[in-house]
């Protein structure tokens, strides 16, 4: 049985659902602070899905997934995300990613299950010193949430060192897109992404493009936008290599070709069929000109390779947009 924390979630609901088409039994833990109780409706229909509602700053509260379900495994998302947000307010994001990661990790060694696949992400970078960027580019995070998710790969190493505890960290780079049926996608409260800001723009709300005069091919920042069925697909090949004896190792999860925000904002425009009113704003704050992944390492030892190109991200984030009026 495998335990996804933050489950309920964005791109943790999409191996959950992946998981449980090819047969594996799942427990989601999760505190429902940021992720759904309809997602976890909708993939109760998928197969043998138990959910336990909890949160990892309670010790005793995940301890008891461990008491009462066989675990082989934890894929764990389970952190708050937003970049902003962690700088505005630091103290929540080490203590609830670190806190409640160290707990989780407790009650893992507890019961002996000694093997995680753990989200991170690109953030962990920081302001890139080249690109594109790999594995061994120097880690220097900008922000508190970058510096949660590095503080926990680094804790993971030296758990491995001392308990022989095996993980894959995987860097995502821009998760982007819904699942094929449009039942589960992107929903975050508030919204601060850029596809689903484009998508949802209208007359009343139009899309604010943050920056056009960055040093980029037309003056907007360029992502490496990865759809979200490819990582969960990498999240199975983890799981895979772990099970095959793998080394504690990470790996970046990105397709290595980058879309600037007038790019995206085009496909979007595209893929709606109509205008979608836009204004210029001042750059953000930290977002840097570039990011883009070196994805040859996931390939190589993962045998993962993204297969789903940033149209056909947004076709699904948009038909996901239109069934599910949140
Ligand atoms: N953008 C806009 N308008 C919006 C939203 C975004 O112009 O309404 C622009 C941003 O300025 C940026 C690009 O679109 O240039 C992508 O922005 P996102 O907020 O969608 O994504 P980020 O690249 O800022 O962040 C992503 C993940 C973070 C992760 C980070 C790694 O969402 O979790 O990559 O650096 F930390």
């Amino acid at each position: 049985m495998i335990l996804v924390t933050g489950g309920a979630g964005y791109i943790g609901s999409h191996l959950v659902k992946l998981l449980l088409k090819k047969g594996k039994e799942v427990v989601i833990f999760d505190s429902l602070e940021t992720g759904h109780t309809e997602t976890v409706e909708i993939l109760k229909k998928y197969g043998k899905l138990k959910f336990v509602q909890g949160n990892l700053k309670n010790l005793d509260e995940i301890r008891g997934a461990f008491l009462v379900n066989k675990i082989d495994a934890v894929v764990h998302f389970a952190a708050f995300s937003q970049v902003a947000e962690s700088v505005s307010n630091p103290q929540k994001y080490y203590y609830n990613n670190i806190y409640g990661t160290l707990n989780l990790l407790n009650a893992m060694l507890e019961f002996d299950v000694k093997k995680m696949v753990f989200s991170s992400t690109a953030a962990v970078y920081g302001e890139p010193e080249y690109i594109p960027i790999d594995e061994n580019h120097p880690q220097n995070p900008i922000n508190p949430y970058g510096n949660t998710k590095l503080m926990i790969e680094r804790i993971l190493k030296d758990y491995d060192k001392a308990y022989g505890f095996k993980s894959v960290s995987l860097r995502y780079f821009n998760a982007v897109g819904a699942d094929s049926d449009a039942e589960i996608g992107e929903w975050h409260e508030p919204e601060t992404h850029l596809i689903p800001n484009i998508l949802n723009a209208d007359s009343e709300k139009t899309f604010k493009m943050f920056g056009t005069d960055y040093d980029t091919k037309d003056g907007t920042c360029v992502r490496d936008y990865i759809n979200v069925e490819d990582l969960a697909l990498a999240h199975i090949r983890a799981l895979e290599y772990l099970n095959n004896g793998g080394q504690t190792d990470c790996f970046n999860l990105g397709t290595s070709e980058g879309n600037s925000v007038k790019e995206v904002f085009n496909i979007c425009e595209k893929v709606k069929g109509v205008t979608i009113p836009l204004e210029v704003f001042p750059a953000r704050a930290g977002d840097p000109a570039v990011l883009l992944a070196e994805n040859k390492k996931a390939k190589r030892i993962l045998n993962w390779q993204p297969e789903k190109d940033l149209e056909y991200s947004v076709k699904t984030a948009y038909n996901y947009t239109i069934s599910n009026k949140h």
